[in-house]
């Protein structure tokens, strides 16, 4: 089968503080000319997290992905959580890559432990399983034994974990700088480098 022309993308939304990240991390994906399509899948919690991050509820939830960027999504499309029997279930569905962003301690355990009972938590175990990037925001303080054993796994699994943790080595002047150097990393993750990605180019003594 002919693979699509662009990029096909997933992005997870869990519940863990961090909206803003997903929201940014959207906005590029869908104005990104390399990408032709992107899924999104928020969990239970995740939407509960827009809601009260974000203020941000979709009576349709077809209607989340255009609310949540502020514009028409082109790219968008939302799948449901529960529906485990989505195209992304699926390995012969062609992803690059998938971010889970922000990701909970929840969702990183249910991940590590191969739990994959709703859409979310499959998608990511395919990832793993067909070998395909994936990028797991973690949002959690202090780390626990287990969030940190968990973290492992899922680095041994395949996965790359990238803590939602902004830098200000780039001097960040707001928290829209914080967040958007942070989602320019996330997209160069996800095989999608920024050209306004910060990048140090070293500094004398
Ligand atoms: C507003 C809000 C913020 C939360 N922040 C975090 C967080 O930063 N990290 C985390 O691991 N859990 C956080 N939680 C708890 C998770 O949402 C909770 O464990 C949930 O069951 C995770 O489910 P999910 O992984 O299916 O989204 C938060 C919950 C709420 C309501």
């Amino acid at each position: 089968m002919a693979k699509p022309e662009g990029r096909t993308i997933t992005i997870g939304i869990t519940g863990a503080s961090g909206a803003l990240y997903a929201q940014s991390v959207l906005r590029l994906l869908d104005a990104d000319r390399r990408v032709s399509r992107v899924y999104l899948i928020a969990s239970d919690a995740g939407l509960r997290l827009l809601s009260t991050e974000l203020n941000t509820v979709a009576a349709d939830p077809k209607k989340l992905p255009s609310l949540l960027i502020g514009s028409a999504a082109k790219k968008i499309e939302y799948l449901p959580n529960k529906d485990i029997g989505a195209s992304v279930a699926s390995g012969s569905t062609l992803v690059d890559a998938m971010a889970v962003v922000p990701c909970s301690a929840g969702a990183l355990g249910a991940i590590a432990s191969g739990i994959a009972n709703d859409l979310l938590t499959r998608a990511a175990d395919v990832c793993l399983k067909e070998r395909r990037p994936l990028v797991l925001c973690l949002r959690e303080t202090p780390l626990n034994r287990i969030h940190l054993e968990n973290m492992l796994r899922v680095h041994d699994a395949g996965a790359t974990v990238m803590p939602a943790m902004p830098a200000f080595y780039y001097g960040p002047k707001t928290i829209g700088d914080m967040i958007e150097q942070f989602a320019y990393r996330v997209l160069a993750q996800l095989g999608l480098p920024q050209e306004k990605q910060y990048r140090w180019k070293g500094r004398k003594e």
